[in-house]
This record gives C-alpha cells, structure tokens and sequence, in this order.
C-alpha cells in the first residue's frame, strides 16, 4: 500500500489558508500554489540518494563533499491545474524534465477524459512526481498514472495540495506502489465531487476562468 505524507510544515499550512480563502484572487491565487509547490518539493526529494564528492575549496584540495547521485526527475502535471505546481516545483529541481497529461472531469460523471500526453522519452529512468493541486475522487490522478505506467513508467510519486480521503483510498487501492504527498487531507467529497472544504474549482481560480 502506498504511503500517505501529509506535509504539515507552517509555512505550507499558512499559505494553504489563504490558498483555500475565497476572498484570495488569481494573481496570489497563483503565486501562493507555486510557493506551496515549493515547499513541498523541498520535502518530497528528503530522500534522494547523495553520493559523496571531492571538491577543491577556496581553503583546501580535495575536500569530501555530497553531491545528488544522478537520480533523474521528471514533472509531470496534470492539465490544467497542475501547470500551477511546475515552476515552484522546478525553483529547486531545475534539471528535472516535464512532461504533460491533459485530462479534464466531466461533470456529469465525474469521469476523467485524457485529451493529451507528451512525456519525456526516457521516462522508463525517471522518478516521476504527477502533479495536481486537487485529488477528490481519484479518477483524474488514477488516469494519469495509468497513462504513464503505459508508457513504461516505473518510480512515480503524486503530490497534491488537497485531497479528499476518497481520492486518497482510490489511488492507494489502484496503484498500490505509488506514494502520496499533500497539503492536506480534507474532510470529505460534497454531492458534486468537490472536496470539503477544499478551495474550489483549482483550474479555475489559477486561470481567471469560470
Ligand atoms: C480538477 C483537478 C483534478 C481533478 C480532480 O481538474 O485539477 O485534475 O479535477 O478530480 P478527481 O480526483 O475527481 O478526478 P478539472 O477536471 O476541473 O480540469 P481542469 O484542471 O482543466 O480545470
Ligand atoms: N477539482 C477541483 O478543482 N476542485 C475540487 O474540489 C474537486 C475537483
């Protein structure tokens, strides 16, 4: 079974209150997800593999140092609201490469509908972190994952801002090897798939749109 980190540092709690406010616009809307994206993607590489360096100081020759041991990264958010996670995400992993899936919800049914995948071509060798800021029924991520385990991926992470412990159970259940990284873990999805309390439509409010 996947693990569940809910990354509770109080810098991404602050900033997740006036993410969730309705009363926050686009502009910080958007700055406040890449910031938060930040930091989680200060946690979710905790355990990237280091190997050890030997480097010349300005004060001595040679000196052992660590170093990441060539573990490559690939992005791969989910469109369109995981767009507003890759610049805070690549502010601290800047050589990862990114890929895109282009799913969106019906409304109706509440079921995903990929539109569109472009991905890295060695993403066999990537550790891939899906991105979305929302995970309510699982339906979206669980697309995405599958998308990309199609395609030979092997090592995939998914890092959301909210979710509901519906999306939460689906994907463990689904994707058993695929660990997951929030903000928060919210209370439950209402009657129209929408996380409580949640923060809303996250397209939405990071593109202006309604
Ligand atoms: C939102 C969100 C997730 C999905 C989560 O996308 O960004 O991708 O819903 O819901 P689920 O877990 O029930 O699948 P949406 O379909 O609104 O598309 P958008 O990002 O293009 O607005
Ligand atoms: N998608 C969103 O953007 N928000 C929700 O609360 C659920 C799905």
């Amino acid at each position: 079974m996947g693990k569940v980190y809910v990354l509770d540092h109080p810098l991404i709690q602050h900033k997740l209150t006036y993410i969730r406010k309705e009363s926050t616009g686009t502009k910080d809307f958007r700055e406040l997800v890449d910031e938060v994206a930040a930091l989680m993607a200060f946690e979710i590489t905790r355990d990237l593999p280091l190997e050890e360096v030997e480097i010349d100081t300005p004060v001595i020759s040679g000196a052992k140092a660590k170093a990441l041991s060539g573990k490559k990264i690939g992005l791969v958010p989910i469109l369109r609201a995981g767009l507003g996670m890759v610049d805070g995400m690549l502010q601290l992993i800047p050589a990862a490469k990114v890929g895109h899936v282009g799913l969106y919800r019906d409304p109706e049914t509440l079921k995903p509908v990929e539109y569109y995948v472009k991905l890295p071509s060695d993403i066999e060798e990537r550790e891939l972190i899906v991105l979305d800021p929302m995970l309510a029924t699982g339906g979206s991520a669980n697309a995405a994952i599958d998308s990309l385990k199609n395609r030979d991926a092997r090592q995939i992470r998914l890092m959301c801002i909210v979710a509901a412990p519906e999306g939460v159970e689906a994907v463990q259940e689904a994707h058993p090897d695929v660990d997951i990284y929030l903000a928060a873990l919210d209370e439950k999805l209402n009657e129209k798939g929408y996380i409580v309390p949640g923060l809303g439509d996250a397209g939405d409010r990071l593109f202006g749109t309604k």
